[in-house]
């Protein structure tokens, strides 16, 4: 049990005001990944609640989720499959397209990526409105595979993003 991550990891989360727009505060986790211990007990922190559940594949999205995600992929014996934007993967693909503030977006996955019997974990930096996690847990079921939970390194538990996934499916190591 590691008692003092928490404050350690919110020590070292930067806030950077107005980006990437006026008004909002950018949660900058790029000095956590730059100490490797700090990063491992993240990383370890992270795949802790899903040890001994039986996931056989992470799903990490583009672009930070795949910074968290390879490395709790590896950290739970499974596999990892990147979660990009259109146009990005280069064999079949399944898509889901979901609404942003103004207009919307997609994610795809390659079709073989997850199937019948997996058993998987989605992992990304930040939850947020739960857009980007509802998305590709859409992406999953479509492939025939089972979500078995959510983990994140930090939730903004004042947008509704938990409740979108269902709480008792999402871990976060950080809440605001
Ligand atoms: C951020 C973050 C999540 C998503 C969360 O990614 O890494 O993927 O937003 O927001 P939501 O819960 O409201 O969907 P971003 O879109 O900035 O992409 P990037 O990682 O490629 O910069």
């Amino acid at each position: 049990h590691d008692s003092t991550l928490l404050e350690d990891v919110k020590a070292r989360i930067r806030d950077v005001p107005d980006f990437p727009k006026p008004g909002i505060l950018f949660k900058d986790v790029t000095p956590v990944l730059a100490d490797p211990h700090l990063f491992g007990r993240v990383v370890n922190a992270m795949a802790a609640p899903f040890r001994g559940r039986h996931i056989t594949k992470v799903v990490g999205m583009e672009a930070r989720g795949f910074l968290v995600g390879a490395p709790v992929a590896l950290a739970l014996h499974a596999g990892f499959a990147p979660a990009r934007k259109p146009g990005k993967l280069p064999y079949k693909t399944v898509t889901e397209r979901y609404a942003l503030e103004y207009g919307d977006d997609g994610l795809q996955l390659h079709e073989d990526a997850v199937g019948r019997g997996d058993r998987v974990l989605i992992v990304d930096d930040l939850l947020a409105t739960g857009g980007t996690a509802e998305a590709t847990a859409k992406l999953v079921t479509k492939l025939g595979g089972e979500v078995v939970g959510f983990s994140f390194l930090i939730s903004l538990d004042f947008l509704p993003g938990r409740e979108r996934l269902g709480p008792e499916k999402v871990c976060a190591l950080i809440s605001y």
